[in-house]
């Protein structure tokens, strides 16, 4: 921004902020630097358009700038509006020349258009959380559909509208479920939803979680990650669970499994991380404790029923940053944490580098798995080819110092015979 032929100091700072942050996630993105490395030699993409709708973080950054390596010509949108650091957008726009469509705090109009803003680069690939700029082409540009090649899709919640799409007949291109990669699920739904849901919660609350009763509901590999790191801190978890098998694991895992409306009731902290629509309903509301702490670790802001949060109350007003204090009508005060939107992303920074590292390798090299055309895929769902998972395993761990070990001939004799016994 100019003012006067001058660039405000601010905007300055900003932008080399933003730099910083990207460099920074960069020191431990050590398996995307490896694809980087050879791609910048290969250029798998070249000519390939790439249009990107995921959360503007000091991680996708790099996701984006590994495209570039790879030859594409990118173009990038926000996939939630309070997820987007805008010093990293900024720099991305203004240091690393990738078309950045994305503002923190931006109303659903303007969020949708940079959706659109995104699709009139005509992409070959498109790369989604949530499934936004799919459904979108779908619906609202279905002339462009014949180029596409064929998709990414980043998340649990997005994977679960696709494969809805794909049974109604409704998809036309084959995506790749990267969530379902093992190297993805396993590391950045567990161990990075739970530690930056953690530290979402810390910044904007500044409360104690030791000796605080923290409900947890849902036992997927997010709410598993978010219950052992609650637990870690000290806190005394509750899980709640519909699933009967992951309830029991939640119960063997150590954790107190009771029914949302004894939850409820007793909650200091209350986590979502369901995936599914108004799990804190307004008979949970009603009962709530007064100071309850209220947050959603899913993709969407549907889980906690802000609808009847409002109606249930006389005032609302901005605490803290990322804190909106409701006065209900029965007296008690209860919080949100940024509006009920990913709490990790809206008040935290979300995942760490460390496991972003993977689950955009499996972006990456899905892309150009795609891109190479090498391939039968139908408009369908497929999961992330074995060999990918297995070699971003390889490398992570090789990169964090870690030794495989390897099987004998003769253990591999033994474990392929059927005639060797006692
Ligand atoms: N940073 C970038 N993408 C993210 C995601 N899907 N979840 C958490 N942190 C992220």
């Amino acid at each position: 921004m100019f003012e006067g032929g001058f660039i405000l100091s601010s905007e300055v700072n900003l932008k080399e902020a933003g730099k910083q942050k990207i460099e920074w996630a960069r020191n431990r993105m050590p398996v995307l630097e490896s694809i980087s490395k050879r791609w910048s030699q290969e250029k798998p993409l070249a000519g390939v358009k790439v249009g990107a709708c995921l959360h503007v973080t000091s991680k996708t950054a790099n996701l984006l700038i590994t495209l570039i390596d790879g030859g594409a010509d990118v173009s990038l949108c926000g996939s939630n509006p309070l997820s987007t650091q805008d010093d990293v957008a900024k720099a991305l726009n203004e240091v690393y020349g990738v078309p950045t469509y994305a503002k923190r705090g931006e109303d659903k109009e303007s969020f949708y258009n940079r959706i659109l803003t995104v699709l009139d680069m005509k992409p070959d690939i498109t790369v989604d959380d949530g499934a936004d700029l799919i459904n979108t082409l779908h619906s609202e540009r279905t002339e462009l559909l014949k180029n596409v090649l064929g998709g990414t899709e980043e998340t649990t919640t997005g994977v679960t509208r696709l494969k809805a799409m794909a049974k109604d007949n409704r998809l036309n291109y084959p995506v790749i479920a990267v969530n379902d990669a093992m190297t993805k699920h396993m590391f950045d739904n567990r161990y990075g939803t739970g530690q930056s849901t953690i530290d979402g919660l810390m910044r904007a609350t500044n409360y104690l979680l030791a000796g605080a009763k923290f409900v947890v509901v849902g036992y997927g590999w997010c709410g598993r990650g978010v219950a052992k790191d609650a637990k870690g801190l000290g806190a005394r978890v509750t899980v709640v669970e519909v699933d009967p098998v992951r309830a029991l694991e939640a119960s063997l895992d150590g954790f107190d499994v009771k029914s949302m409306d004894r939850a409820a009731a007793k909650a200091d902290f209350i986590v979502t991380t369901t995936g599914n629509k108004n799990v804190v309903d307004k008979h949970h509301l009603e009962q709530i404790k007064d100071g309850c702490i209220l947050s959603n670790a899913g993709h969407f802001n549907v889980e906690i029923n802000i609808e009847a949060l409002e109606e249930m109350s006389n005032g609302k007003q901005t605490v803290r940053k990322d804190v909106e204090e409701y006065q209900l009508n029965n007296g008690k005060k209860v919080y949100t944490i940024g509006e009920g939107r990913l709490v990790n992303l809206s008040a935290g920074e979300g995942h760490p580098a460390d496991v972003m590292d993977m689950s955009f390798s499996n972006q990456a090299l899905s892309v150009e798995y795609i891109a190479k055309g090498d391939h039968n895929l139908k408009n369908d769902v497929y999961s992330v080819p074995k060999h990918i998972d297995e070699s971003i395993a390889k490398l992570k761990l090789e990169a964090m110092g870690m030794e495989l070990e390897r099987l004998t001939s003769e253990q591999v004799e033994y474990l392929n015979s059927w005639k060797i016994g006692t």
